[in-house]
């Protein structure tokens, strides 16, 4: 897309995953509705084109959300940019249908976001990476109308900035590796685990091991069993065994619309409840059938005799060695007193990811932006950062407001009401704005 360098933005975004595109929805929905009036958005991501955890693009890995939690349906479920309208433009909703299942495969709901994409594309720009969100360079003494975006292009097109009068935050989650244990060519975090694999010959990888006891894990390790039938394969799990996600019908409520204001209105005690009772519906936690499957494969191994599925449990990694391309390392199981070791030819973190965290971005305006005790960003209910009065541009996060919103910010469970809520802020703030603009000029013209 073209962005006009002088032009105030209504809206900037920053990435373009599943949030802002639904965003991107959510405001070109509202465009529909009252054409007179547009709301002006440019979204800047840093890949190069649209991907959603590509690297993670598993044969046969689900979905973890219903169908109809895509962008749009649970705010609008007449729009166009439903799962539905994709399969029925694909000329296969009869037969998903027929499949009789709430969980499309990874690959399938990568297509419909890639479909969604293709009609949002003249908003976004690609291989733009947003550097830092400052005040604009001439702002004089009274409030500042808007703010600077810093995108810096990795196709050689340098710096350039846009002014934006709200910037929507949505740069998802940030891998985890244990400290002081950076990836390489042969340590590969789960984020970057296909385009690493990729690169090895698969005769060289005879031993890997995968760390953790998450999905991402037991997704790995199910695909590195499958694909090198002539490795042995360690899952290194700090637990004694994987634990299951609660997807059950109650449980699955914490990702309703409604919990949001019951997490976001509650006390203190209130969100410790909803963590204590329902982390195990997101965190640490493996789907069902991975479990059996990874099981199945573990005691036909026990029938046939033949072992090359390792579980270590109880096992965290103490070190990892490198030297070439040969990497040692050193577990330290609670099982026995004297750590062991493992030589491997790659071994995959599947440690998780840190919450989207908007400080470093914000750089010197996080000044303005108000904290909790607990050093937190205060968080209005409409995803806005609270900030002193001297900064009156929108600031809205998508992601990072599990302390204020609940389990389903990192998630997509709510994606669609979320944005729906972010643009009516947004153009109801604009509303508010020119209303207040007119009384002053009237005021002045009567004076
Ligand atoms: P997401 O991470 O998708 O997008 C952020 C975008 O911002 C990225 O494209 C990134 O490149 C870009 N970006 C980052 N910094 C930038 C910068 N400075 N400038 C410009 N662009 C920048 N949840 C769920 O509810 N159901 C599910 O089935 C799954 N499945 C799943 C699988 C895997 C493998 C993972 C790791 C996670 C999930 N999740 C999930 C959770 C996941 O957070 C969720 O699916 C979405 O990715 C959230 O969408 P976002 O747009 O918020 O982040
Ligand atoms: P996760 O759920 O946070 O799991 C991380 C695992 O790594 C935990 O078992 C954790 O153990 C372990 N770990 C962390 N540090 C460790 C260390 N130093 N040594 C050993 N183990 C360590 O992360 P994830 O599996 O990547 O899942 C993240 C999100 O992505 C979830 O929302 C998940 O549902 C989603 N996801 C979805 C799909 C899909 O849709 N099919 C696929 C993959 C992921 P502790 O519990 O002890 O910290």
């Amino acid at each position: 897309m073209g962005t006009r360098e002088h032009e105030i933005y209504d809206v900037v975004g920053i990435g373009f995953g599943p949030s802002n595109m639904s965003l991107a929805v959510a405001l070109e929905e509202h465009q529909a509705n009252v054409p007179a009036r547009p709301i002006t958005a440019a979204f800047f991501e840093r890949q190069p084109a649209f991907g959603w955890h590509r690297n993670m693009l598993l044969p046969s890995t689900t979905m973890q959300i219903s169908f109809l939690k895509d962008l749009a349906t649970f705010r609008n479920p007449m729009s166009r940019f439903s799962f539905v309208s994709y399969l029925h433009e694909s000329g296969r909703l009869a037969q998903f249908v027929n499949n009789q299942d709430f969980f499309p495969t990874r690959q399938e709901f990568h297509q419909y976001l890639e479909w969604a994409e293709a009609s949002l594309a003249d908003k976004v720009t690609y291989s733009s990476e947003v550097t830092a969100i400052r005040l604009p360079a001439e702002a004089g003494p009274g409030a500042p109308e808007y703010v600077q975006v810093e995108v810096r292009s990795a196709a050689g097109a340098g710096t350039r900035v846009v002014n934006a009068r709200n910037v929507a935050i949505s740069t998802g989650l940030v891998p985890r590796m244990p400290d002081g244990i950076p990836s390489d060519e042969r340590v590969w975090h789960s984020s970057e685990f296909l385009e690493k694999y990729n690169r090895m010959d698969p005769d060289q990888l005879k031993s890997v091991a995968v760390v953790g006891a998450g999905q991402s894990a037991a997704e790995i390790t199910r695909f590195l069993y499958d694909m090198l039938p002539h490795a042995q394969v360690s899952a290194i799990i700090p637990s004694y065994g994987y634990s299951v996600a609660d997807d059950t019908p109650f449980a699955n409520q914490v990702f309703d619309p409604s919990a949001v204001d019951d997490y976001y209105f509650g006390t203190e005690r209130t969100r410790e409840a909803f963590w204590r009772y329902h982390k195990n519906t997101n965190y640490s936690v493996v789907d069902d059938e991975v479990i059996r499957d990874l099981h199945r494969r573990s005691y036909e191994e026990e029938v046939r005799n033949n072992k090359r599925l390792h579980f270590l449990n109880l096992t965290r990694v103490d070190e990892v060695k490198r030297a070439g391309s040969d990497t040692r390392v050193v577990l330290h199981s609670l099982l026995d007193s004297e750590p062991q070791e493992l030589d491997v030819d790659a071994l995959v973190f599947a440690t998780g990811y840190d919450t989207m965290e908007p400080t470093k971005l914000l750089g010197d305006l996080d000044r303005y932006c108000l904290r909790d005790e607990a050093g937190r960003h205060r968080v209005e209910r409409d995803y806005r950062l609270v900030t002193t009065s001297d900064l009156p541009v929108g600031i809205y996060l998508q992601g990072g407001t599990e302390h204020t919103h609940g389990l389903s910010s990192s998630l997509l469970s709510n994606i669609a009401v979320r944005s729906g809520e972010v643009a009516d802020s947004i153009i109801s703030r604009r509303t508010d704005r020119e209303l207040e603009q007119e009384i002053a000029e009237t005021v002045s013209e009567t004076v």
